[in-house]
């Protein structure tokens, strides 16, 4: 079996080697999924069980500069503050650098802002990995295309393989064992009136990280076996509905694609329960407004908050309802 540092240099054999300027950016923007990835086909690559589609969070994201480091290890700076080599989250950067990097000598100082909270649930591994490898590929001047940059961002984090675009993008899960299929595209749909409501009721850490959770939900979910069947059909369905911008559907698909995922992890052992109370709470107020006539529906990710999936002339009336939301509109564009 090829191990993740050979298929990245075979990846970028033809490019360059040695850096094209001092420091390279990006930005890339964090993603919502509207229909789920949850389960590794292959967990070293990152390959998924199924396809998924997310939509792009605009100037919600990540901001990275990247340049050699002189010492014998990687700097790595999360809005301002110096990461210790000793966390969780610099071990997994810095493996990630050292099988991308072209010279193995070679050391790096990454430097990353996120406006949004981090490890929350609100995809900041997605934006954190694709900003670091599009700088990586910005430091070296790479010319490599969309499909290889988004393989390279999925060997990071999965959902990262999305986050190069903004609007709608699919991942498509692919069949080989070394995931050359498995890349993302952006999708050619636009829902202009969508806005997002990230209703932040917690930035507290997760109590356990969506790789462990995903491993534990394939692993002993009872519910497991149907979850690829029915993405399959949300799927189809969501196409339909970005297709036609059929808000209501959207809504509906998005909403129950979530719940969906989160009975695989509540039927996992031991369960993984992402909810609080407040989670609950919010759930049962967007129900009341819906009932009440309003075309408003959610998702959830790997975390406590709900994101709000509505229409921009309902902001005002939600946020007398919902306390704490931030809201991102323009993103279906
Ligand atoms: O890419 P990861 O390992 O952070 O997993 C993301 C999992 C979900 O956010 C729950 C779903 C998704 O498709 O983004």
């Amino acid at each position: 079996m090829i191990t993740t540092t050979e298929l990245i240099a075979s990846l970028l054999q033809d490019q360059r080697q040695s850096p094209a300027k001092i420091t390279g950016n990006a930005f890339a923007p964090s993603n919502i999924a509207l229909i789920k990835y949850w389960g590794k086909r292959d967990r070293q690559f990152n390959l998924p069980v199924t396809s998924s589609l997310s939509v792009a969070l605009g100037d919600k994201g990540a901001n990275t500069t990247i340049s050699l480091a002189p010492g014998k290890h990687h700097q790595v700076l999360l809005n301002d503050t110096i990461i210790s080599t000793d966390s969780n989250f610099y071990k997994r950067l810095a493996s990630f650098l050292d099988a991308i990097k072209p010279d193995s000598k070679q050391f790096y100082r990454v430097m990353s802002t996120m406006n949004l909270p981090v490890a929350a649930g609100l995809a900041s591994s997605a934006c954190g990995f694709a900003a670091l490898v599009t700088a990586f590929a910005d430091l070296y001047a790479w010319n490599l295309p969309e499909p290889i940059l988004s393989i390279l961002c999925r060997m990071g984090s999965g959902s990262a393989c999305r986050s190069l675009w903004q609007g709608f993008v699919e991942w498509h899960a692919g069949e080989r064992d070394d995931g050359l299929d498995s890349f993302a595209e952006p999708l050619p749909y636009t829902m202009p009136n969508l806005a997002i409501g990230l209703c932040i009721l917690t930035t507290a850490e997760k109590p356990i990280s969506s790789t462990n959770a995903m491993n534990r939900t394939t692993q002993t979910s009872i519910l497991y076996d149907v979850w690829p069947k029915q993405v399959m059909t949300d799927l189809a369905q969501m196409k339909q509905a970005l297709a036609t911008q059929d808000f209501a559907l959207m809504g509906q698909v998005a909403e129950r694609n979530a719940l969906a995922m989160h009975a695989t992890m509540l039927s996992a052992n031991p369960a993984v329960c992402y909810f609080l109370p407040e989670t609950v709470q919010v759930m049962h107020t967007i129900w009341q407004l819906r009932n009440e006539g309003m075309p408003i529906y959610f998702t959830e990710d790997a975390g406590p908050n709900i994101k709000i999936l509505a229409q921009k002339q309902d902001i005002p009336a939600i946020n007398k309802m919902i306390k704490n939301t931030e809201w991102i509109s323009g993103v279906g564009n």
